[in-house]
């Protein structure tokens, strides 16, 4: 019976209650007009770090299926001139303009579909990147490969195709290199290619690159050069255990204290955040997995209900005192400068954020490449 309560229930009712209106009162004054500005945890790692802001080398990018910009920002850092950014969604577009007013994008359905766009107009451009859309891959999808009407690997090779550029680099999940789509591999990618260009793969995980998170990539390079190819070598880790001499040099960065919260005797790099594509439509959490919940809970970090800033996550502590998520928090998470912004609301920052390739690996990628094509020691 709903009414038939013991003492010690109604007290804490009661008190959840007044909590509850506390806390309302706090978001009223919030939205009132205390902006979240200035008041993030100090002590924050700062991804840009990571990635030491290159001198302009001269070498260019053509940007395909360019998202929220992660591969775009890591390549940008690393010196490389932006020529264009082809993204199929306007709001994608719309983060992109605010934050490079300067680059040439080209988005939404008329402008910005890569399917619909001729590419021979880039002739001369040095490098190709971009991430073709991973649904048809992903573990979280039903791995249906080339049958997937998303998959949209043969546009990138036909951009390689029409644009002739020295080299291309193209990002995917690991479920990629699954045995069972070695053959698609092998026929959509390295065949179709593999006259013009000499093609690498590996793997690289962002908390390797300092990324405070569990990630991992598939990367497809390749060089139309022989002479580039032979110089070419995938990164190296730059973080990792301290203990092995010829290893990493860095030890991992780790949630915590990559967001400047207290110590509470645990840390560790977080869970892989959500791809944009999975999970129900506009969720604002960040959970990509049941098994990760636990480590999410051990850093008492609350994965769900993330805030667009810092007041409203602050008005809003979960009933367990665990840290509530902005979406900087898990722009950050992901490798990206906290003065990179996402268009939309909160369910599409994350979006974007979860579809990106963490900026400091495309940074990594980005050096290596400069570096077969000649234009850096
Ligand atoms: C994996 S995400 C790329 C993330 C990006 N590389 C980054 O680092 O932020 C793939 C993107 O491809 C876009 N896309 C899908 N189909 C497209 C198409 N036909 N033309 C252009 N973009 C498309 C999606 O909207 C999505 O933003």
């Amino acid at each position: 019976m709903p009414y038939q309560l013991t003492d010690e229930q109604r007290q804490r009712y009661r008190e959840i209650s007044q909590r509850s209106q506390r806390r309302k009162l706090e978001l009223t004054s919030c939205v009132a007009g205390e902006k979240a500005v200035g008041i993030e945890p100090a002590g924050r790692l700062d991804p840009a770090d990571l990635m030491p802001l290159q001198p302009q080398h001269g070498l260019t990018t053509l940007s395909l299926f360019s998202g929220g910009g992660g591969l775009d920002l890591g390549f940008e850092r690393a010196g490389f001139g932006h020529l264009a950014s082809y993204e199929i969604l306007d709001i994608c577009g719309e983060t992109l303009r605010l934050n490079r007013p300067g680059w040439s994008i080209f988005s939404g359905v008329d402008d910005g579909d890569v399917m619909r766009a001729s590419f021979s107009k880039f002739r001369g451009v040095d490098v190709v990147h971009g991430g073709p859309p991973c649904q048809p891959f992903s573990t979280a999808g039903k791995q249906a490969g080339e049958k997937d009407a998303r998959n949209m690997w043969p546009q990138f090779v036909r951009c390689v195709r029409e644009a002739r550029p020295r080299a291309f680099v193209a990002e995917n999940v690991p479920g990629m290199l699954d045995r069972k789509f070695g053959a698609f591999v092998r026929d959509h990618i390295v065949v179709p290619l593999a006259d013009e260009y000499i093609v690498f793969k590996f793997k690289l995980s962002a908390d390797e690159f300092g990324v405070p998170q569990a990630r991992k990539r598939v990367f497809f390079v390749g060089f139309r050069a022989a002479r580039d190819a032979a110089r070419f070598e995938a990164p190296r880790p730059t973080h990792g255990e301290t203990r092995d001499l010829f290893g990493p040099v860095l030890p991992r960065n780790l949630t915590r204290q990559s967001l400047g919260l207290p110590d509470i005797g645990f840390d560790c790099v977080s869970p892989t955040l959500r791809s944009g594509f999975t999970g129900p439509r506009k969720t604002t959490g960040v959970v990509n997995s049941k098994a990760s919940l636990k480590t999410w809970a051990s850093l008492g970090i609350w994965p769900n209900g993330v805030q667009s800033n810092r007041a409203l996550a602050r008005a809003f502590v979960p009933e367990n005192g665990h840290h509530r998520m902005t979406v900087d928090d898990c722009a950050l998470l992901q490798g990206f400068p906290a003065d990179w912004k996402f268009a939309g609301a909160v369910y599409q920052g994350l979006g974007q954020i979860g579809n990106s390739v963490c900026p400091p690996v495309a940074y990594a990628v980005a050096i290596s490449v400069t570096r077969a094509l000649g234009a850096l020691d």
